[in-house]
This record gives structure tokens, C-alpha cells and sequence, in this order.
């Protein structure tokens, strides 16, 4: 009954394998920390998001479970129907102090917050999207799914930008760019970004996926890492990273949130995140709120690790985040590099294409607050020992 169907995608299926791009998954089966057993064998986790090690935490289990207790489980509606509870609005209010912003809105993940709200904001060809080249995907499909023109600026180039500003017109202008990029672990230079758009009378939306709990002293992202506060238009962060559970929020003005409840469809037409989901994120922030300590333990371990690396002849530097990418470039050399690190002890998926540029495959290394320098000791060794067999 598939054969049809199956003789096509399996010759799609082949030529991924010969051209070292075919994706599969792999199983994690145990709790996600520092450790992990995947695929039966207990190793050092290289390459999660879970920057603070918050995914396993017992007070966020804790909190999930009362408020199971609590509410139930669903919220069984979309926000505009019956699905806004209170653990909804409670999030929202200590994530909007904790941007120091007006206010703010759930999201079901950071997807759909960025197809979301860039399709939102620009929504004819009267508007303008203006993109930096290595935006993550989710800001590519928002701003295919809008009707609105846009413009990509050349990675980080001020100049290139501002050219854009100065000769592109349009209804509303919105500049969308990764405070950190999620491939390479750079911090976007939003100072320089804001004042432009403050010039040519352009938006500002910041995804703040990497950075929100990553950088600035107390973990709060770009706003506070380039001391913006009051300056960004819109700042998006998930809770899928460094607050360890799934979702995300979008802060702003008072009359950005009204104005998404009104038009956002990805806000519109889905049901609310459940229940312990959200409360395990409001304890999650808690927690960062709490102890701030987190982000000075990540950054230790950053620099550490990097030192380490770039001891043994790796070029690698620390960008300022949590993200290390090791550049490999050829994906089948990456792949190896990958399955080497693997049966040594440590695992780093392998990056390829089109998720990264061709011929900058890479090990996208992460560090988390929780790694121990006994992690990181191995990881190093690991590193040398696999570098100096395939590189
Ligand atoms: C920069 C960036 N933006 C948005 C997303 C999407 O967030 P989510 O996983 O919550 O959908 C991700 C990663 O998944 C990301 O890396």
C-alpha cells in the first residue's frame, strides 16, 4: 500500500546516506544532566541546551507535581478560550520583572514564537523583514511564512545593515537577530543594532533562545548583557535551554501583548502549555532568580573548557556563551570525529548542513553549570585522543 510512496522517499533516504547528511535519532534513557546513558552507555553530555543543569532539578519536579495536584494536568483550550490559568499569568508576570520589560506572553515553544510574531508584526508586502545571515531557522520560516519583503544582512556586518536601513523603505521595518547565535555561539552586537534601528526608525526583535539565563551577570540575555533595558522593541526566550523544560515568551510593550492576543495566530489557534509545564518554568526562573551564582559557574566552566581545548590545538574561543563550536568542515570527518568522542565517553552530535553552511561542519560543543572539571578533564582528553586520529 506505501510502495509508491516508500520508493520515493527511500532514493531521497540514499542519497542523504552518500552525501553524510542522513539524520536519525538517538535515545536518551535516563534523566538529562551532565551524565547521561544513550543508547545503553553512560556518557558525558557535550551537547544539550540544559546550560544550568535545571532539566532534572527537584524543586522544578516538586513544583510540576503540585501543580498536577493542583490544576490537573491540560489546559485543554487555547489561551483565548478556556485554556489561560493562573500558573499562565503567574509565569508571565515574573518573567515580564524579570526582563524588566512591561509585559509578557507564553508561547508554545520558541518556533512558534518567532514564526509567530515576525509573521505578526509584518503581515503585507507594504513591510520589510530584515534578517541577519545566520539567523536561526525558526526566524528563516517566520519570516517565509509572512507576506512581508525582506533583507539579509552579511553575519554581524553593521555596515551591510545600515545600508539596508538607509535605501530599503517600507510601511514597518523589523530587524530579527539571535542575541546569540545558536551554531557559533557569538553574541550578536545589539548595541550597535538598537542605535541604528533608533536612527532609521526600524523594530527591534531580539531571540533570545542562548542567552536568557547564559549572559548578563544575573542570567536576564542581551537586555541586560548590553544594558538595553527599555531599548527592545521585542525579546523572545524560550524555556526549553538554560530554564531546562519546554515553551517560551515573548516581553514588550503592554500594547505588543495585546495586540499579538488580538492577531497572532500561532497564539490564536493552539492549546495553552500544560499545567506542570509552565509551573516547572516558573520555579525554573525562580531558582535562577535565586541563585545567580549559575551563570558565573557556566562562564567558569566556558573558559576552562576552552583553555583546555585550545591547549591541544584546537581553535576554538570563547565567544561569551555556552556554545563552543569545534569546526570541522567535511561532514564525514565530522561524523567520525562524532562516533570516536562517542566511544570515548563523551557525546557531540555532529552539525551538518543545511542546519550549518556547507563545508562548515561542526562539533557544536555546550557546557553546562554542572559539569565538574572531572567532566571536563575527560572531555579534554577525549578531544586530543579522537583530534589527533581523524583530524
Ligand atoms: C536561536 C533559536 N531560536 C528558536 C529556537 C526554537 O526554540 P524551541 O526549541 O523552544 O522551539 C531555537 C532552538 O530550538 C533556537 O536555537
Amino acid at each position: 500500500m506505501y510502495s509508491k510512496l516508500n520508493s520515493i522517499l527511500s532514493s531521497e533516504l540514499e542519497e542523504l546516506k552518500k552525501k553524510n547528511l542522513y539524520r536519525f535519532l538517538r535515545t536518551i534513557e535516563s534523566a538529562q544532566g551532565p551524565e547521561v546513558i544513550l543508547n545503553g552507555k553512560r556518557v558525558i553530555l557535550m551537547c544539550s541546551n540544559n546550560y544550568l543543569g535545571l532539566a532534572n532539578h527537584p524543586r522544578i519536579i516538586k513544583a510540576a507535581k503540585e501543580s498536577m495536584e493542583r490544576y490537573g494536568y491540560g489546559a485543554v483550550a487555547s489561551r483565548l478560550v478556556s485554556g489561560n490559568m493562573s500558573i499562565h499569568e503567574e509565569f508571565e508576570k515574573v518573567i515580564a520583572q524579570f526582563k524588566r520589560s512591561q509585559k509578557a506572553l507564553l508561547f508554545n515553544c520558541g518556533y512558534m514564537a518567532n514564526i509567530g510574531v515576525i509573521s505578526t508584526i509584518c503581515e503585507s508586502a507594504k513591510d520589510l523583514v530584515i534578517s541577519d545571515k545566520l539567523n536561526h531557522a525558526s526566524i528563516i520560516d517566520g519570516l517565509m511564512l509572512s507576506k512581508a519583503n525582506f533583507a539579509t544582512y552579511r553575519h554581524n556586518d553593521l555596515e551591510h545593515l545600515e545600508k539596508i536601513l538607509k535605501t530599503k523603505k517600507a510601511r514597518r521595518r523589523l530587524i530579527v537577530v539571535d542575541g546569540v547565535f545558536s551554531m557559533d555561539g557569538d553574541i550578536a552586537p545589539l548595541k550597535d543594532i538598537v542605535e541604528l534601528a533608533e536612527k532609521y526608525e526600524a523594530i527591534v526583535m531580539v531571540d533570545d533562545a542562548h542567552a536568557t539565563g547564559v549572559i548578563g551577570e544575573k542570567g536576564r540575555g542581551s537586555v541586560e548583557y548590553w544594558d538595553l533595558y527599555e531599548r527592545l522593541d521585542i525579546q523572545m526566550g524560550t524555556l526549553g535551554k538554560a530554564l531546562g523544560g519546554f515553551g517560551a515568551f515573548i516581553c514588550g510593550s503592554e500594547t505588543l501583548i495585546e495586540y499579538l492576543i488580538n492577531k497572532c495566530r500561532p497564539l490564536i489557534y493552539t492549546t495553552a502549555l500544560p499545567v506542570p509545564v509552565v509551573a516547572a518554568a516558573l520555579e525554573a526562573l525562580k531558582i535562577l532568580i535565586e541563585k545567580p551564582e549559575m551563570v558565573a559557574t557556566l562562564r567558569n566552566n566556558v573558559k576552562y573548557f576552552v583553555e583546555g581545548l585550545q591547549k591541544i590545538g584546537l581553535e576554538v574561543k570563547d565567544n561569551g556563551s555556552a556554545i563552543v563550536p569545534v569546526i570541522i568542515g567535511d561532514e564525514k570527518r565530522c561524523l567520525r570525529m562524532s562516533e570516536r568522542l562517542f566511544e570515548l565517553g563523551i557525546y557531540v552530535a555532529a552539525i551538518r548542513p543545511p542546519t550549518v553552511p556547507k563545508g562548515t561542519a561542526r562539533l557544536r560543543v555546550t557546557l553546562m553549570a554542572t559539569h565538574t572539571k572531572e567532566h571536563l578533564e575527560k572531555a579534554i582528553f577525549a578531544f586530543q585522543k579522537a583530534a589527533s586520529e581523524i583530524l
